[in-house]
């Protein structure tokens, strides 16, 4: 199989891939980009993130209470999937804009919205590229989707969300802790994540730690079709100087078990 890297100006199969030593940027990330439809259909069904699925609807509704004096008015849900934050916090009183790159997340979040009446807003953009008009008091990165964004791109939605938030605006963000998980030995290069009930396996197969991402490939074990995904290094300590950078300053940080997933809520101080 050929994975058309373009930056790298190779064509190579994944297993002999190697990355130039000068290249500092990810270029991983775009064919991500490319890949991300397949990816949402292959190794984690976007149908996860829909209001359909009472687990994420349960997941984000606990979130939202848990951490209601973090929601403002206005909230900017990046990497929305299919906007379920969006309705269940319209209820609340919340106004909701949701952009996701996922044309397949957006299409059914805005059906879903005509459908029942919802005025939440929905945005099918790359939010690494966004600029989108607007003043927000809250910015939501959840569900970790943090994993699809390196560190170059953090930066870059937080250059662009400045514009749109003020002083004491919150940052609300989950993200798996990667740094923990190698070290515990519980994600390594060559796992391997066996599901026969969904007909698939993921292969970890190399941990870049110039670009700060773990690429690992999903088969599907009945059509033999690989799907490439890379997913980003985070850590507390690597994401909190960034926001710190920004003018973002950490008010609370909690960790989850059950996904060894940090959550973290920043209030913007300039
Ligand atoms: C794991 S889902 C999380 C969805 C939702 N936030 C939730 O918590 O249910 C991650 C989402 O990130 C989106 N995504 C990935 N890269 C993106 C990008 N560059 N710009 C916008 N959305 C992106 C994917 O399409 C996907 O819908």
């Amino acid at each position: 199989m050929e994975y058309d890297l373009k930056n790298y100006a190779v064509r190579a199969p994944l297993e002999s891939l190697t990355i130039a030593p000068y290249i500092c940027r990810t270029p991983i990330t775009d064919t991500m980009k490319t890949n991300i439809v397949a990816y949402y259909k292959k190794h984690d069904p976007f149908s996860r993130y829909l209001t359909t699925d009472k687990r994420r609807v349960k997941q984000l509704s606990g979130l939202y209470h848990s951490n209601k004096r973090y929601f403002g008015r206005r909230v900017l849900d990046i990497a929305c999937g299919g906007g379920v934050l969006g309705f269940i916090i319209e209820k609340r009183g919340h106004s909701y804009t949701g952009v996701d790159i996922n044309p397949d997340m957006i299409s059914w979040a805005k059906n879903n919205a005509k459908k029942i009446g919802s005025r939440n807003r929905f945005i099918k953009r790359d939010a690494t590229r966004m600029k989108i008009g607007g003043a927000f008091d809250t910015v939501c990165i959840l569900g970790n989707a943090l994993c699809h964004f390196s560190t170059h791109d953090l930066s870059r939605i937080l250059e662009n969300a400045a514009t749109n938030c003020r002083k004491n605006a919150h940052v609300i963000v989950d993200y798996r802790d990667m740094v923990g998980l190698m070290f515990a030995k519980q994600w390594n290069v060559g796992t391997r994540l066996v599901e026969k009930d969904k007909g698939r396996i993921s292969t970890t197969k190399r941990c870049d730690t110039r670009t700060g991402f773990v690429v690992t490939t999903t088969t599907d074990l009945r059509k033999k079709k690989e799907v490439l995904f890379a997913h980003a290094i985070w850590s507390p300590f690597i994401i909190e100087p960034i926001m710190n950078d920004h003018g973002w300053s950490l008010v609370q940080r909690s960790f989850s078990k059950r996904w060894s997933g940090w959550l973290d809520i920043y209030e913007r101080t300039i």
